[in-house]
């Protein structure tokens, strides 16, 4: 019998845990597991999973429940199936997850994915365990097959986590708790995993971290780096041609970040900027540590540094003593910027943190209704974006094949979804798209210098409520 394994790793919540669990797949592989999309056969199962909502919480339960009648019936065969969760509600609950599943083999934080052979080693062994401890060392330095993996990987586009963890506190906000404090990698790690995946022809990195705009990673000449002077590196490396970074707090946008958007063409003109409400008495209740005034200063400056940029932000409704008045703060504020995107959440009270015990907490129908009225603004926001491009010629990524034969699926520097008619070579290349067709989640385009033919449908929209990825 061969040692051949396989593990089908599903992933919930941000594009953080997207890069964990392809960390997680580089450090089985020497251990003899490549991945499946087949849960029914799968060796391994784990749930990577996020806790930033309940509901997204609540989410892994039901998940447990179905894993679990697969589990059952493969019990005492030759193929029995280990169920892991992994993540944040992992580090969040431990062993309340024995507890509350026991179909469940093993439980591990964010922290200890590279010790994942190891651990399973221990499950295997029929003890259940729980791994939800800090380790002192760097779990990014420590994974084994990160060398060989990333550059088998992994298409045109790809994550590159820079900094984990926050120490910023937001009042209603689970990740200081699950992910710990703010911890940066070195510049020397980065640029190295960034040339690696340049060099495997990944064309464009969206940099990565809870607070990614925190970074402070220790340079070359001994001193800490901030994110503007990291991306003034990265934008040396031939072949990447794009750079993004997500997500951002309002209050690490410091000159050199600004700058960058000034100076570099590969920083893409798009920027994720959460301010989460517009009313001065909630932001701080929140401990955000500014109000919307700066904000809208903020914007302005950036706004000067890089005329085309395009905003997008998360908001909260309904959190603790939230008005009416407040709440108009928020639109306020939201038509005062005007959004290419944004994603938008009731208030869910976190356990643990400071805004599950304040005072006032709205009601479940008044936070609806908020959310649905800040929606439709948002939603007609970015329709009024998306049309102001109809007839524009902009550069597109392409990415992936296109839902239709012939198509191609890319992105424009906005992030925006464009489908084009292009020979499958194109993959990996930018080339000049005029838009000829505009959704309210992607664009249909045209190669410059050919001409349109029979066009396809138009792609469904993607969701617009989706988690756009860390959290600031
Ligand atoms: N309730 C609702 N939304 C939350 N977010 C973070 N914590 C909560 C919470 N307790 C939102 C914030 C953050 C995004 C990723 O999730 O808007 O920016
Ligand atoms: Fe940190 Fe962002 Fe959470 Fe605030 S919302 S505590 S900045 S991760």
């Amino acid at each position: 019998m061969s040692d051949a394994k396989t593990v089908f790793v599903r992933t919930y919540g941000c594009q953080m845990n997207v890069y964990d669990s392809d960390r997680m797949t580089d450090a089985l592989a020497p251990v003899g597991y490549s991945t499946t999309e087949n849960l029914e056969e799968a060796d391994l199962v784990i749930l990577n999973t996020c806790h930033i909502r309940e509901k997204a919480a609540e989410k892994v339960y039901s998940e447990i429940g179905r894993l679990r009648k697969v589990k059952d019936a493969r019990a005492g065969t030759q193929k029995p199936m280990t169920i892991a969760i992994a993540g944040c509600v992992a580090q969040a609950e431990g062993e309340e997850i024995i507890q509350r599943a026991p179909a469940v083999d093993l439980v591990f934080g964010p922290q200890s994915y590279h010790r994942l052979p190891e651990l399973l080693r221990r499950a295997g062994n029929g003890a259940r365990v729980v791994e939800t401890d800090f380790p002192a060392e760097d779990k990014f330095a420590a994974l084994p097959a990160a060398e060989k993996a990333v550059t088998m990987k992994r298409g045109v586009t790809s994550f590159l986590t820079v900094q984990e963890g926050c120490d910023k506190f937001c009042t209603f906000c689970v990740v200081p708790y699950t992910r710990g404090a703010e911890l940066s990698r070195s510049v020397a790690q980065v640029l190295d995993e960034a040339r690696r995946l340049a060099e495997a022809g990944v064309r464009e990195v969206t940099l990565l971290g809870q607070n990614v705009n925190a970074y402070h990673g220790q340079g070359p000449d001994g001193t800490d780096w901030g994110l503007g002077r990291l991306l003034f590196a990265l934008a040396e490396i031939p072949g990447l041609d794009r750079l993004r970074y997500t997500t951002s707090h309002p209050r690490d946008m410091d000159d050199e970040l600004i700058a960058a958007h000034r100076d570099l063409d590969a920083l893409m003109p798009y920027l994720h900027l959460p301010v989460q409400a517009g009313s001065d008495r909630i932001l701080g209740l929140m401990n955000r540590k500014h109000t919307g005034e700066e904000y809208l200063h903020l914007v302005e400056r950036i706004r000067a540094a890089r005329p085309d940029i395009a905003l997008s932000g998360d908001f909260i409704v309904g959190f603790p003593s939230e008005t009416e008045a407040d709440f108009q703060a928020t639109l306020d504020l939201v038509r005062e910027i005007g959004y290419a995107s944004a994603f938008s959440f009731k208030y869910s009270p976190r356990p643990g943190t400071p805004g599950a015990n304040l005072d006032g907490q709205v009601p479940e129908e008044v936070k609806s209704e908020r959310l649905a009225r800040l929606q439709a603004l948002l939603s007609q926001q970015q329709r009024a974006f998306n049309a102001s491009k109809r007839g524009t010629e902009m550069d597109v990524l392409f990415e992936k094949p296109g839902r239709f034969e012939g198509q191609l699926g890319g992105r424009s520097p906005w992030l925006q979804a464009v489908h084009v008619e292009a020979p499958a070579e194109l993959l990996g290349e930018i080339r000049r798209v005029v838009i000829e067709d505009v959704g309210s989640n992607s664009l249909v385009g045209r190669l410059v210098g050919e001409h349109s033919g029979a066009r396809a449908p138009m792609e469904k929209a993607d969701t617009v409520e989706a988690n756009a990825g860390g959290v600031a």
